[in-house]
Formats: structure tokens, sequence, C-alpha cells
């Protein structure tokens, strides 16, 4: 049963789209005549694409059943907890040092930090003179962050409500995190900035973390974990993958690369794991995960712990400088 509308002007709002359609399902005749099983989130983009652009749409929305394989895979959700982030993730805002220089900030910039967690590096921005406002998908953090005195909001990287209001996007190891739809983080930080506005973020590429993901869906596995692939929450471009995403969103890319840089663990692999890696974790019944850990760092040990039991985990990192056509 149809319960569309034709006609985007003027577009509606994000609120509107919810009010007018309890399941929304599936978008027929967009552009090109396709029929396509589609996310709320992936209709609404289409929907500011259509009004950027100023075009006269059709859109019909359906609310029938949607098949099972319609949708693309959710990753599993990563749960936040800044406590155990603090006690076992403090050296992800203090190996942000190389991000901040590319950053540089300003003195009375205004800059976004996307995915600023609980607001460490957020707060060395802010210290430099810039009025920063962090955004985070975790209420926890943001929590955290809003302690420290940041201006933070929660708020979802794949529908940034921003436009031309950023001198700069920082980003710090958060866009790894955004698998769902990386097409959709881009585009919004591309709307953020002033003209000629950066973005300076640095993320996981690939290739991060490798050992460890190994490790964890061959344990899964041997736990009877179908598919235990399909449970990496992470996303790890390549420098090339990256760079054409930036370009074709309208960012000139200065400085893009990929750098390897082994990390030590202060509380070691189980540390890491109980913060990082709870996707995985969670698909094991509770009374056997502390198992499951346990199996996972042995696999480990021999790739990743030294002779005097200090842990590295085996990062790469993507580094980045891009800028907004003036
Ligand atoms: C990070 O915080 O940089 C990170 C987290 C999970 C996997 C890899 C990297």
């Amino acid at each position: 049963m149809s319960v569309g509308w034709r006609g985007l002007k003027p577009g509606p709002s994000r609120r509107e789209v919810l009010a007018r359609c309890d399941v929304l399902s599936c978008c027929e005749g967009f552009s090109n005549g396709r029929t396509e099983w589609v996310t709320l989130n992936i209709i609404f983009r289409r929907l500011l694409w259509a009004q950027a652009l100023d075009r006269r749409s059709r859109l019909l929305f359906y609310d029938g059943q949607m098949p099972a394989n319609a949708l693309p895979p959710e990753p599993p959700a990563q749960e936040w907890n800044s406590h155990r982030y603090a006690e076992n993730a403090r050296f992800v805002s203090d190996l942000g040092q190389a991000a901040f220089d590319l950053l540089n900030p300003q003195a009375g910039e205004r800059i976004l930090d996307l995915g600023c967690g609980d607001g460490a590096l957020t707060e060395k921005i802010t210290a430099a003179g810039a009025e920063v406002l962090g955004v985070d998908a975790s209420a926890d953090m943001v929590a955290a962050a809003k302690q420290r005195g940041i201006d933070a909001r929660v708020m979802d990287a794949y529908s940034l409500n921003f436009n031309s209001e950023f001198d700069a996007v920082f980003s710090n190891a958060a866009m790894h995190w955004m698998k769902r739809d990386p097409d959709a983080v881009v585009p919004g930080v591309r709307r953020a900035l002033k003209p000629g506005g950066r973005f300076a973020a640095e993320m996981g590429g690939h290739g991060c973390v490798a050992a460890i993901t190994v490790a964890l869906c061959a344990t899964l596995e041997k736990y009877g974990v179908a598919d235990p692939a399909s449970l990496i929450p992470w996303y790890f471009p390549t420098a090339d993958d990256y760079c054409e995403r930036l370009e074709r969103t309208g960012f000139q890319v200065e400085y893009i690369a990929l750098i390897p840089r082994p990390t030590p663990l202060p509380t070691g692999m189980r540390g890491w794991l109980e913060t990082f890696a709870i996707p995985f974790t969670n698909s094991v019944a509770e009374e056997g995960r502390a198992a499951f850990l346990d199996a996972v760092t042995e696999r480990l040990r021999p790739a990743l712990c030294d002779e005097k039991g200090r842990w590295t985990a085996d990062y790469m990192r993507l580094r980045f400088l891009a800028r907004v056509a003036g």
C-alpha cells in the first residue's frame, strides 16, 4: 500500500518524514525508475539531495513487507562506557597529537569534533583558543565530555545537520566505527564546513588490528558462531578508497597516508578486548565470555606480547587533511 507523496518543494523535514510513514521500507521510482529497498536514513538523505539540486522528484513509500535481504547488514552494536574507556583506552586520545597537529587549530576558529568521545582531545582544541562543538553517538561519552565543560551533543554521524558553520572538522579514532554507511559521513562533513574549510582526521586504516580480528573470528568459529566476519564492527579503508570518497564529495586532498603504528596497550590485550571487542564477545553466551576472552588472548600472545608481558596492538592509522574548494 502506498503512503507516499510527490514533489519536494519545500522539502519535508526528517520529523515530517517520520510522522507521515510508520514503516518505511521501499522507495520506488527515484531518478532512474529503479525499485530499491532502502532504509529511512537513505530515503532522508535522498530527500536532502533532491532539495539541494532543487529537483522535483517523485518518491513513493510503501509500508509493505520488506524482504529479509533488503537492508544492508547493520554492524553489531558496540557499547560505550566512559569509565571503562578511561581505564583501558586513554592512550587513544594521548596518541592523538599527530591528528591534532594536522588540524592546527587557531584561536577564534569554530571547529566540529566528530566522534568526540569523552572529550579529552576536544578539550585540547578548546585550549588552543578555538570554539569547539563535540558530537558523538554515545550519550555516555557525551555526558563525560560535558563534565569537562565541553559543548557536546549526541548526534548520528550519518546525518549531521550543520550548514556552512565550521572552519574545520576534526575527528580522531572515531570514523572506523562508522561502517554502516561511510558515504553518508563525508557529505555531512562537507556541508558542515564553510567555503575553504578543512577536514583533518585520523582513523584506523587498512590492515588495522588484523591479527586481533583474525584471532577473534577464529575463536568464535570454535565456539560455533557462523560467519564471525559479519560481526566485524570496523571500517578500515585504504588511502585510495578514502581519497576517492573525499574527492567525490568535493574535497581537495592535501595529505593522506596509511601509517603503521604499533600501539602499546597499558592494560594488556584483555583490557583492549573488553573495551573494543564487545560485538564479538556478545555473540557468546554470558557464562562463556571470560573463557572466550582468555582463548583469544592466548591465541594472540605469541604475536603481540613480548617477553616481559607487554602487549602491543597492530594498529594502522589513516591520516588525512582535505579542504573544501574556497
Ligand atoms: C581505535 O580506537 O583506534 C581502534 C578501536 C578499535 C579497533 C581499532 C582501532
